[in-house]
């Protein structure tokens, strides 16, 4: 398709029907049945869903997502327990914080709207750690909103498929965001399309239309895609932005938090060093940790630690 991202063009109308029809269609087939995209997922099972899946794969937050429902079946429930509580059960999830925030965001929840997740994108936003993309999700997914919802997978599908390039810029664009709100079926159908068609742009992104390996052969856009038409030129931007790991504080910071959640009560500092070699780099871990909040000293002094609000 030549198209400029941020204009009308000749791929409105019936191309974009055709795109729908498709994607639709090739959705409805392949679809991973995950619980948060079944019609009787509530709303906090969604938010809670689109927190953990950030930075994390469907396998590995799956399990996680069925203990947490099942112990805080609502934000309230989850609310009237210590922070450090949702921190264990965020086990080995990675990026912690995001236990703590989503901690805060079941308070609101309930000190704000009764309880009940809120629908509207702007009430969304001003929780806790709710970003744009957490917030679009919630209220189409949840909603039924028309908002379109752009994570990695949706970038890529569309640089590729509107642009002919092989990945999308390091972060998003607001030409991004506004090619895939051009992009939404229009309301009018019930349930509406909307939330199907962020879903199933997603789902090609994370099956067919992947970063290392793309599975042109099995994709039922690719007639419709300007990269494949192009020959699948390289990408030629600065290399994708990798997760590194060993050595690093990340991994420190995860063993640390390992030690802290197996523990029955607060744990001593010299109990915490086996998960460092480096003096320096554990010693920076810690503080790192007790300045996220997500461990705390458990007495008045600092030689014990423990989860936040659990070993008071
Ligand atoms: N289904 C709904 N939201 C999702 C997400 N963020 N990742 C994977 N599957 C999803």
């Amino acid at each position: 398709m030549t198209v400029p991202t941020d204009r009308p063009t000749p791929m409105d109308g019936h191309r974009v029907d055709a795109l729908h029809r498709v994607v639709l269609s090739w959705y409805g087939e392949n679809a991973r049945d995950l619980p948060w995209r079944r019609p009787d997922a509530a709303a906090w099972g969604v938010l809670v869903s689109e927190v953990m899946l950030q930075q994390t794969p469907v396998a590995r937050v799956l399990p996680v997502w069925r203990d947490w429902l099942a112990r805080w079946p609502t934000p309230a429930d989850l609310a009237a327990e210590p922070s450090g509580e949702a921190v264990r059960a965020w086990g080995r999830l990675g990026y912690p914080r995001r236990a703590l925030r989503l901690h805060a965001a079941a308070a609101a929840i309930v000190e704000r709207h009764g309880g009940q997740v809120p629908a509207q994108l702007e009430e969304l936003r001003a929780l806790p750690g709710v970003g744009v993309y957490t917030a679009a999700a919630v209220a189409s997914f949840a909603f039924g909103r028309r908002h379109a919802v752009v994570d990695t997978n949706v970038r890529r599908v569309l640089a590729r498929l509107v642009e002919g390039r092989a990945l999308p810029a390091p972060s998003l664009t607001s030409a991004e965001t506004r090619l895939a709100e051009r992009l939404l079926p229009a309301d009018g159908d019930e349930p509406p399309l909307s939330p199907r068609w962020n879903v199933a742009v997603m789902e090609l992104g994370a099956l067919v239309c992947t970063a290392r390996s793309p599975r042109c052969e099995a994709c039922p856009v690719r007639e419709h895609c300007r990269w494949h038409g192009l020959g699948r030129p390289a990408h030629d931007g600065p290399p994708p932005r990798g997760q590194a790991w060993a050595g690093t504080d990340r991994q420190v910071r995860g063993r640390i938090m390992a030690i802290a959640r197996a523990a029955r009560g607060p744990v001593a500092v010299g109990q915490l060093s086996d998960a460092w070699e480096d003096e320096e780099q554990g010693m920076r871990c810690l503080e790192s940790l007790l300045a996220d909040g997500l461990l705390e000293a458990a007495g008045d002094q600092r030689e014990e630690l423990g989860l936040p609000g659990v070993h008071r």
